[in-house]
């Protein structure tokens, strides 16, 4: 069966489909028939509007839900400031934080579990490009907690969306719109606003986060291949509404603004959604689900065959974020030198490992939890290791990245480093050129026998001649 093998059993229901019209109430009747906003809600509910894109955006990109609500989402104190010492988010917070903007390949160690902080103080940005208060851009998280969120706290972004890829542990997380239970091979998406809680059922997590600044995740189009393959609408998960009853404790509420950490009280649980219908919501995807294509000829295609979801700039074609992974597959090709090829890429790549052992690098130096980052241009591609390996295999039929999936995170934007990802968090790798690929040996051998060699200028050697028949623009 094309699914993950979780260990953790799923305990939720949830309602399937990507980019569907889905609503759900969990009191029969709790949803108004027709109108949105009647002046009396069912059972006294309030209505409120959650908006995901400009009221006025064209009706293919609007994302809008309504929610049915014991309190509104604005019944709290005033948000202040929370200290930023243990909160490392915001570069521009931190004069010594900016982003760095290095050409340099860069590898990272796999980065440690911090048992004593909880979700929100777990995360670390540790490269980006952009601005939230623009909303132009990405940020690329690392989060390592081993602590639930409190007992009463809620936290929201409303600098981007989050697009969680957990390596470590699972993730129980109650939105406001219902529970989501994330495994490993799972990711999870969180929109802009949506107010949640995260607790560690099985102990420590860890993972990464891709935070997007700008518009939403889509599925990329399909072109030739069809209207079914890589990731298939139906097997996208939202959850169903779930509410719980509490208006005499005291809350407290997280926001991520602008990168900054702000905190208010309310003396109300913020999961109190009784009902909600719309388009804004979060989702779940368990990536083995993702049929992934591949050459059965020869050549492989680019990576963008693996793309799982895409949310592109204002130039149809160029993502300001794809979600790439590299899931176990077959692969076939006659006459193929099978890893990717050696490139550089107008695009940069942050890539990041779940488990097992990415097939493109073998040397092990790049590990679960680790990550990579090959900015704009950064010349890259298989390590020496393997590309000896993959110039002398035998080119059967063979399975690569069997208990293995490694992801990309792509944008066409240049990204930086922050002081974090650089040095503090010490796990930057010294001798990634030096290992990967100043190993690398020339192979060329001029030809034995005696043939046709192109000059182009230069001094004339006796015995070299050219070849007309290959030279577009020939004169003798
Ligand atoms: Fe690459």
């Amino acid at each position: 069966m094309p699914t993950t093998d979780f260990r953790v059993q799923e305990k939720y229901r949830y309602q399937n489909g990507f980019n569907s019209y889905h609503e759900s109430e969990a009191v029969e009747g709790a949803l108004p028939i027709a109108a949105n906003s009647p002046q009396k809600p069912p059972y006294g509910l309030y209505a409120e509007k959650l908006s995901g894109t400009a009221f006025t955006a064209p009706r293919h990109e609007n994302l809008q839900t309504w929610l049915y609500r014991i309190l509104p989402a604005s019944a709290h104190s005033p948000f202040e400031a929370r200290e930023s010492s243990t909160y490392n988010t915001n570069p521009e917070n931190k004069p010594h934080e900016k982003l760095h903007q290095i050409p340099n390949q860069l590898r990272w160690d796999p980065f440690d579990i911090d048992e004593t902080v909880d979700w929100v103080h777990s995360l670390h940005l540790v490269a980006g490009a952009g601005d939230p208060t623009m909303k132009q851009g990405v940020g690329y998280f690392i989060f390592a907690a081993g602590k639930d969120m409190g007992h009463r706290e809620a936290f929201y972004s409303a600098d981007g969306d989050f697009l969680i890829v957990l390596q470590h542990g699972v993730l129980d997380i109650q939105t406001e719109l219902g529970k989501i239970l994330v495994r490993p091979n799972e990711i999870c998406i969180i929109p802009r606003g949506v107010r949640y809680r995260v607790t560690l059922p099985l102990g420590p997590v860890r993972g990464y986060i891709l935070e997007l600044y700008q518009g939403h995740f889509q599925l990329p189009e399909l072109g030739p291949i069809g209207s079914n393959c890589l990731a298939n609408a139906r097997d996208f998960q939202a959850p169903v509404a779930y509410f719980d009853e509490d208006t005499d404790s005291e809350w407290t509420l997280l926001s991520k603004f602008a990168g900054h950490l702000f905190a208010a009280k309310q003396n109300h649980t913020p999961f109190d959604v009784v009902a909600w219908h719309g388009l804004y919501y979060p989702y779940k995807y368990d990536l083995g689900r993702f049929n992934t294509m591949g050459s059965i000829s020869f050549d492989h295609p680019d990576p963008s065959i693996y793309t799982v979801l895409t949310a592109q700039s204002d130039h149809p074609g160029t993502a300001v974020a794809d979600f790439v992974i590299f899931p176990p597959r077959w692969l076939v090709a006659e006459d193929t030198f099978r890893p990717p090829w050696y490139h550089r890429n107008t695009m940069s790549e942050f890539m990041g490992l779940i488990h097992g052992q990415y097939d493109a690098k073998t040397g092990g130096g790049f590990q679960p939890a680790g990550a990579s980052l090959h900015n704009v241009m950064s010349a890259h591609g298989p390590d020496a290791t393997t590309h000896e390996k993959a110039s002398n295999a035998d080119l059967k039929p063979m399975k690569v990245g069997e208990g293995s999936m490694a992801f990309m995170f792509e944008s066409c934007l240049m990204v930086g480093v922050t002081e974090w990802g650089l040095k503090k968090c010490r796990k930057l790798q010294e001798g990634y050129n030096a290992e990967s690929w100043e190993p690398l040996k020339p192979h060329f051998r001029r030809p034995e026998r005696r043939v046709g060699e192109i000059r182009n200028g230069g001094e004339e050697k006796e015995g070299v001649i050219g070849d007309r028949s290959q030279v577009s623009h020939w004169t003798s």
